[in-house]
């Protein structure tokens, strides 16, 4: 397991975040900090507010209150254009990868550069075949999405994720729907893309494995609230109600082992 530098520089940081819809508040009084050049797991049950967290701190969705600081700015504050360079350096794979099932994993990686940028087309071309190679998908470049497994369109879009080398990465979900050894394969990869490219990568995960795996730190949502944050150590040792629950995989209402039990049947 990795671990957490405690004095690694803060890359997002909240002060009294809500997060909702149409005035339904989802989290409230988030105040968090993402280490920079590490990977964050945001964790908690379905339905907790993960990716709406995650979709505010990509400004998609607007913050209820309080405010989200990407370096030293803060976001709520910021003119058009500064926040556009802020957008710039970030890069997200949602849930599902959401390719363009019509475009090749060659021109679904190019397509930001293509749509976004300047670039010349031969430029955005080779950036976009050079970051398939980074994750291992050079030989499938001109294969349409259907035509490759769930694993590799996910690396298809951590691959279009890093097309404009953004200095923050949001992974939502990328393990959901795989199999056990081509989640742990993604995890490899997202560990190689934190030693080799020094990415800030907040993960949103409920996956223990991967989380076990990949996390430098964590912060878990449970209730509207984040209710524990730090290292995994820290968090499991924070006896935040919830916390337990989540790592021993105790449904809300099933009665829990007693702790003889617990230490035969757990890990
Ligand atoms: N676009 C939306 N509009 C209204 N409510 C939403 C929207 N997306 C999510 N929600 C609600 O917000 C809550 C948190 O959802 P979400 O952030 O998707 O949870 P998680 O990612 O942890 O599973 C849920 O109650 C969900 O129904
Ligand atoms: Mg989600």
């Amino acid at each position: 397991m990795s671990t957490t530098n405690g004095t690694a520089p803060i890359a997002i940081r909240t002060t009294g975040l809500s997060c909702g819809y149409d005035g339904r508040v989802v989290l409230q009084d988030v105040n968090i900090a993402v280490p920079q050049g590490r990977i964050t797991c945001v964790l908690g049950g379905s339905g907790c507010g993960k990716s709406t967290l995650l979709k505010t701190l990509l400004m998609l969705e607007p913050a209820m209150g309080g405010s989200i600081y990407i370096g030293a700015d803060d976001m709520c504050c910021c003119d058009n254009a500064r926040l556009q360079v802020l957008r710039r350096s970030v890069g997200v794979l949602f849930q599902g990868a959401a390719l363009f099932n019509s475009l090749t994993l060659l021109e679904n990686v190019a397509f930001p550069l293509l749509e976004l940028t300047e670039l010349d087309e031969a430029i955005a071309t080779e950036t976009a075949r050079l970051k398939l190679a980074l994750v291992g998908l050079a030989p499938y470049a001109h294969f349409l999405p259907a035509e490759v497994s769930g694993g590799m369109r996910k690396r298809c879009g951590i691959a279009r994720a890093l097309v404009r080398d953004p200095a923050i990465l949001f992974l939502d979900e990328p393990g959901a729907g795989l199999d056990p050894t081509t989640s742990a394969g993604l995890d490899r990869m997202i560990l190689g893309i934190r030693n080799r490219l020094g990415t800030t990568i907040v993960v949103v995960t409920h996956e223990l494995p991967s989380i076990h795996a990949i996390a430098d730190h964590c912060i878990m949502l449970a209730g509207g609230r984040v209710i524990a944050q730090g290292t995994l150590e820290q968090v499991g040792a924070s006896g935040a109600p919830g916390v337990r629950e989540f790592f021993e995989r105790i449904p809300p209402d099933e009665p829990q082992p007693t702790e003889g039990l617990a230490t035969l049947l757990l890990p």
